[in-house]
């Protein structure tokens, strides 16, 4: 399977549940950036005034910060972020209570150590954000608070701990341990997973594959929508499709925007 073609499978194939919710390493990516997402919502939403039980940071000065600017915006509430996403996210897999040393109780084990992941990315990466007072953009003067990453950063972090995740398996007392010891073993902002990804190119039921056969592509793109990745080698087809957009739009005072409806003849292409 080439490589990124797992990672796709997540947003653009995997639909049956059973796939998704195995314990491959797209599992593990998945279960991260759900966790990251609820820590980044709930932590601006405090900020933002929106919920009754948490305002703005209330996180201590940073030591490194200037001495004289001025810390105290109202900042995103990461730390009640990271608790909330803790209690809530983390109660689905504590509920569960299988015994120890099944798979079951194993992929238990993984989701909590990938939510946790997921929890971390968004706590570590959240930063100060500063603004400048002052006589005309002097910026003689600044006011600094707590502000979270942009959530594409996150992605691509957690994307990256995707890439060098760690396999585990079953070990003592129940417990998971690294199946290469040649390793570190994985910290808490890591990301771990227990199966083996299934092959997302091929159809199978029993993993959850949908396979990409009849896949639209992207004949230029290089990326996981080009043809060469995601047709996993096996070439595709080109057939012509009418596309209708909108076209021509003028602005009509006072106020709206009229269009017309173009149609063109574009070059398509599918997985075989
Ligand atoms: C489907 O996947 C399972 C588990 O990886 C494998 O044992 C089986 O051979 C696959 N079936 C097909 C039809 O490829
Ligand atoms: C196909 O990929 C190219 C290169 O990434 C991009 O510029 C283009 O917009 C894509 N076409 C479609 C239809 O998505």
């Amino acid at each position: 399977m080439p490589p990124g073609v797992g990672l796709a499978c997540v947003f653009f194939l995997c639909v049956s549940l059973r796939g998704c919710f195995s314990g491959s390493r797209e599992t593990a990516f998945t279960y991260a950036i759900s966790a990251a997402g609820v820590v980044n919502a709930v932590s601006r939403a405090c900020r933002e005034g929106e919920l009754s039980t948490c305002g703005c940071s209330r996180d201590a000065r940073p030591s490194d910060l200037p001495r004289d600017w001025l810390w105290g915006g109202c900042g995103d509430n990461v730390k009640y972020g990271y608790r909330f996403a803790r209690e809530f996210v983390d109660a689905r897999e504590r509920e569960k209570n299988y015994p120890k040393g099944t798979m079951d109780h194993a992929r238990t084990l993984m989701n909590l150590q990938n939510n946790e992941a997921g929890r971390q990315a968004v706590y570590n990466l959240a930063n100060v954000a500063c603004k400048c007072h002052g006589v005309s953009g002097s910026c003689s003067l600044k006011t600094c608070w707590l502000q979270l990453a942009d959530f594409r950063q996150v992605g691509e972090y957690l994307k990256e701990k995707y890439d060098s995740a760690a396999a585990m398996r079953i070990g003592r007392k129940g417990k998971l341990e690294q199946v290469d010891k040649r390793f570190n073993a994985p910290t808490l902002e890591d990301l771990i997973y227990i199966d083996p990804s299934p092959d997302y190119c091929l159809r199978n039921e029993s993993t959850g594959s949908l396979g990409t056969q009849g896949r639209l592509c992207n004949k230029t793109s290089e990326g996981m929508d080009g043809c060469e990745l995601m047709c996993c080698g096996r070439g595709y087809d080109q057939f012509k499709t009418y596309k209708h957009e909108r076209c021509h739009c003028k602005f009509h005072w006072c106020c709206y925007v009229k269009c017309k409806r173009c149609t063109s003849l574009v070059d398509q292409f599918v997985c075989k």
